[in-house]
């Protein structure tokens, strides 16, 4: 568990520094920073666009290479759905630039169509608290935040350094996310676009009357009704 108990360790302020981070429903942290399209300002940059960040441990990895190349030849499907890529690691710019034109290269890709932020001093690692010491104390974990237009944090994934990530799943749970809002229901187990979704579960003995009432449902028992959309 991370906490605030003061400590008399040395460094002991920037390891809470490094394990502190946003949560869900939390505003996300604001930054400027030097990415491989020019300065930016985050929350400009965002506007009012859903937007994904994504950390990758290194430049010049394999694994690594192989999620942003992919995320590069869907990027499409993720502009679909009004949502902006951003990536970002504790490289410099001129070792992103020069990993960004071999990866075209070498894996027959499109030249990375979103941004990468070269993090060399460690602040948006440390603001969105993407270092795990105990995993690595010099690179980030593969961490990817959902930030909505509002610029809220709405769903965060980790993984660790020898494990890629989907990019199914990476949409699937922005479709969830944004079906959710939409409709005002929520995303049972293993859901995929035109699958089920479930009524969210009734607070009140007048929310359950209301429920009982409705039309053209899955009705398993009072508290777990699943509809079409
Ligand atoms: C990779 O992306 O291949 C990688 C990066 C850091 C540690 C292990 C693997």
């Amino acid at each position: 568990m991370c906490t605030a108990s003061p400590s008399t360790t040395p460094n002991a302020g920037l390891r809470e520094q490094t394990r502190s981070l946003p949560r869900i429903s939390e505003t996300a942290p604001d930054f400027k920073a030097v990415t491989t399209h020019g300065e930016l300002q985050f929350s400009e940059w965002q506007g009012n666009s859903w937007t994904i960040l994504f950390s990758h441990p290194a430049d010049f990895t394999p694994v690594c290479s192989t999620e942003l190349t992919e995320l590069a030849k869907r990027s499409k499907e993720f502009e679909t759905k009004n949502c902006k890529l951003i990536g970002v690691s504790i490289d410099s710019i001129h070792s992103h630039l020069a990993w960004v034109d071999n990866l075209a290269k070498i894996l027959d890709a499109p030249r990375l169509p979103y941004p990468l932020i070269a993090d060399s001093d460690r602040k948006v690692a440390e603001l969105y608290g993407m270092i795990h010491p105990n995993e690595s104390a010099t690179v980030t974990v593969r961490a990817l935040f959902y930030i909505d237009p509002k610029h809220t944090i709405r769903a965060i994934i980790y993984y660790p350094l020898n494990v890629g990530r989907n990019v199914d799943e990476i949409l699937r749970v922005l479709e969830a996310l944004q079906t959710a809002d939409t409709n005002g229901v929520a995303c049972p187990v293993n859901w995929k676009k035109g699958d089920k979704v479930i009524v969210p579960p009734p607070k009140s003995y007048k929310e359950v009357e209301a429920r009982a009432a409705l039309q053209n449902v899955e009705r398993l028992d009072f508290y777990l009704i699943k509809k079409s959309l």
